[in-house]
């Protein structure tokens, strides 16, 4: 079968290809190098390559308690899997782009700008900030466009966030084509900030023999299963990287942030002789430590967790994806049974160390009161649709005073996990299928599997305006499996 071949992308790629090849002619200890290279095309000119900017974003401001960074989309030739090089999209030149790193009262201003093709946004994915820097499709960046983005970081706000486009329709193919990034924001009273920490950003991808994202045409069986499914890859990535090597000592108590920034698949987590800490979820650290021999973590949920270097020195393990049947029978994927590998992760051979203290209690997590709640807005998916409707941006679905306290009861009637997310605003999981949560945590995702009833509470604070509903399976979102809050 041939595909369509996009005359533009065929240009890039074989001048990727070129630049590339010149690129290990002209210097030949990057062909050893791990690193990737990466050419940023802008878009209008002749392709130049520029090396990635740093790892976490360089904060351009030397005011204390002040963030200033610069950030800019732009497509790139990156080799997504090594030695193929990829027409894709960068944030600074990066797969995943830089990571934010905030502490809690920090004033926080991105300069962003478009140099993609197409229009773009990038979304805070769970921060609690005002709405003109939410990035959503309410704030579309045209090509060549600017915008800035400005908040102040919430004190209680500290835990893991990730941030990536959000246009009308469009999230999925920008995703795809490399366009996410980790947040981290951290507390001065953090309890556990004496562990080493570890960051963890899944996605992930399928990549054609030419190096093109498999993005399927339009109307095709592969598209098809896509819109159903949500698009998945073969190809299974931390931080970028296809099974990366962590390592770790003896004794050791390392802190992992999780994020899954991809598209549709959910990982069940498991790491073969060892059981994980879990100490938070997508608004930061939890009560107490919940100890669990593995963890699902759905589209955009986080998950902190300590991992305890149980094993001897020099001996290794896997960190897996066990199989997780979300499908409907109709589009399962063939291979939905087989574990994956994500990651090694070896012992070092030090001497066994001895393990520092764990906190026993963490932080104290109010608690949002349902004597509180004035009323109780019901959500029912299907496929695509919630409440039977598909998204319209010139619509408002729910209308609520700010500073209200309201309970979403969202019921799932079909045969697949749909991870449910609300923007602006974290909320807390009282029930699911009228099973009332063991513990308290704050939430942005909350995954409602095929067939039932999740019902949170949440207070609309300190910013009005309109937020997205969405299920964050992003096929299904860019279908309108989406609708709009507004808080005034
Ligand atoms: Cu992570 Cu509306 O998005
Ligand atoms: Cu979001
Ligand atoms: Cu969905």
């Amino acid at each position: 079968m041939r595909f369509a071949w996009n005359h533009q992308v065929g240009i890039i790629l074989r001048t990727g290809v070129l630049l590339l090849v010149a690129g290990l002619l002209l210097c030949p200890s990057n062909a050893a190098a791990q690193h990737r290279h990466v050419s940023l095309l802008p878009a209008s000119s002749r392709p130049a390559r520029v090396a990635p900017g740093p790892e976490v974003f360089e904060n351009v401001s030397r005011r204390p308690g002040v963030v200033e960074v610069n950030l800019v989309a732009t497509p790139a030739v990156i080799d997504l899997v090594p030695g193929a090089p990829s027409a894709a999209y960068a944030y600074n030149g990066r797969v995943p782009g830089p990571r934010l790193e905030l502490r809690e009262g920090d004033q926080v201003t991105v300069h962003f700008r478009n140099e993609l093709p197409d229009t773009t946004t990038v979304h805070w994915h769970g921060l609690h900030l005002p709405v003109t820097s939410d990035g959503s499709p309410f704030h579309p960046v045209a090509p060549g466009g600017e915008y800035t983005f400005e908040f102040t970081v919430r004190p209680g706000s500290a835990g893991t966030y990730w941030y990536h486009p959000h246009p009308h329709h469009r999230t999925g193919v920008q995703v795809a084509k490399g366009l996410y990034g980790a947040v981290i924001v951290r507390a001065a009273d953090d309890p556990i900030a004496h562990l080493p920490e570890k960051l963890l950003i899944l996605s992930d991808n399928r990549i054609r023999d030419d190096g093109s994202v498999d993005l399927p045409d339009r109307l095709t069986p592969s598209w098809r299963i896509d819109q159903e499914n949500g698009r998945e890859g073969d190809l299974l990535f931390v931080n970028g990287e296809v099974g990366p090597t962590l390592t770790i000592r003896s004794g050791e108590i390392q802190r992992w942030r999780i994020i899954n920034a991809s598209a549709a698949r959910m990982y069940r987590l498991a790491l073969p002789g060892h059981t994980f800490l879990h100490v938070g979820s997508d608004g930061g650290l939890f009560e107490r430590p919940v100890e669990r021999d593995e963890i699902l973590i759905t589209g955009a949920e986080r998950v902190e967790v300590l991992v305890s270097g149980s094993g001897a020195p020099g001996s290794e393990t896997a960190l897996q994806a066990l199989p997780y049947d979300r499908y409907i029978p109709q589009t399962r994927p063939a291979d939905w049974e087989s574990t994956r590998v994500l990651a090694t992760l070896r012992y070092s051979n030090d001497p066994p160390m001895v393990p520092p203290p764990v906190p026993d209690r963490l932080r104290p997590i109010p608690e949002l009161d349902t004597l509180d709640a004035t009323a109780t807005r019901v959500m029912v998916l299907t496929q695509g649709m919630i409440n039977g409707r598909m998204m319209d941006m010139e619509r408002v679905d729910v209308e609520a005073s700010l500073g209200a306290t309201e309970i979403w009861q969202v019921e799932n009637l079909v045969g697949m996990d749909h991870p449910f997310h609300l923007h602006g605003f974290q909320f807390q999981v009282i029930d699911r299928n009228g099973v009332p949560e063991p513990f308290r945590s704050w939430k942005d995702v909350v995954n409602v599997p095929e067939h039932e009833t999740v019902r949170f509470i949440v207070r609309y604070d300190d910013y009005p305006g309109k937020w997205m509903f969405h299920c964050h399976i992003l096929d299904h979102e860019d279908h309108g499996m989406m609708g709009v809050l507004e808080v005034r």
